[in-house]
């Protein structure tokens, strides 16, 4: 055999055309134009699937993530619509319809912070996470049902977060709005089982994003301090877990919440 042939051989001896676990699949990813969504679209990308980039204002992010997605060979269809208004929401699955079909992965990955104590949190900042953490997830999980219940193996990945988990000073709403989401993921897990919808949460701890460059340098230390690994964790090994749920190597999980977190919480 020469050695051009052995190159396109996985560590199986399986041609690597053969290795993609989502070929053939239809991904939207919320909140995709940087970070860790970014980095989800991509290790779809790369494990074969089809990819609708879901962002809200950065035009040049999502089109320049499209353009690695479709190197990949997979086809990329990007869309601005903001998750928290229900409207936008439905416009997008029209789009999503016309261009590429119905999906059956879908990554509720949009989320912001308004952090400040409590004792300072107005009913804004405590609304606002809310309309994008927690209405998000519902209206694009309610909008997009009807696609996911057409597919055999579908999938909802909710993006929750270790603070969610164990709390946080100075994040009482971001901290609500994501144990909310387990919540959700546990009670969806349940209902859509019957249907073949596995419904999962990846919870990751501290991750190196923008979400995360404006904690002062004296806080990220103390952070840094509390982690087993002693690192923050990077937006592609989030991703790569993402993709598990979201394969078939993960047909009998449902309802499980995945920590990413570098030990922090156990
Ligand atoms: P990021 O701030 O870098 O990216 C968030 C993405 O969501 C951006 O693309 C933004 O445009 C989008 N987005 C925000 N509001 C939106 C809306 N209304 N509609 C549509 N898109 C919207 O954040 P990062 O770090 O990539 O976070 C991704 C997810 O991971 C979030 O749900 C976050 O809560 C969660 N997470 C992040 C952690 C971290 O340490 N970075 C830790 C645990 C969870």
């Amino acid at each position: 055999m020469s050695d051009s042939t052995n190159s396109e051989l996985g560590s199986s001896g399986v041609p690597e055309s053969t290795m993609k676990r989502l070929e053939g699949r239809k991904a939207l990813v919320t909140g995709a134009s940087r970070g860790i969504g970014r980095e989800i679209a991509i290790a779809f990308a790369r494990e074969g699937a089809d990819v609708v980039i879901n962002y809200r204002s950065s035009d040049e992010d999502a089109e320049v993530l499209a353009r690695t997605v479709e190197d990949l060979g997979d086809r990329a269809w990007v869309y601005s619509a903001d998750v928290s208004d229900i409207d936008q929401v439905g416009e997008m699955k029209r789009s999503v319809e016309k261009y590429m079909g119905p999906i059956d992965i879908l990554v509720n990955n949009a989320g912001i912070n308004r952090d400040t104590l409590f004792s300072k949190m107005d009913e804004e900042a405590w609304k606002e996470v809310f309309s994008v953490n927690m209405n998000g997830v519902f209206n694009c999980t309610k909008t997009f049902l009807d696609h996911l219940e057409e597919s055999d193996h579908s999938r909802i990945i909710n993006i929750t977060s270790i603070v969610g988990q164990i709390g946080n000073i100075g994040q009482a709403n971001y901290a609500a709005s994501k144990a909310g989401i387990i919540g959700f993921t546990k009670s969806l897990a349940k209902e859509l089982a019957r249907k073949n919808i596995n419904v999962n949460a990846i919870s990751p701890g501290f991750i190196e994003t923008d979400m995360l460059s404006g904690v002062p340098d004296k806080v990220r230390e103390k952070i840094v301090a509390q982690i087993p690994m002693r690192r923050f964790g990077r937006p592609e090994e989030v991703a790569k877990s993402v993709v598990f749920l979201a394969s078939n190597d993960a047909d009998y999980i449902t309802g499980h919440v995945l920590n990413v977190n570098g030990g922090m919480y156990l």
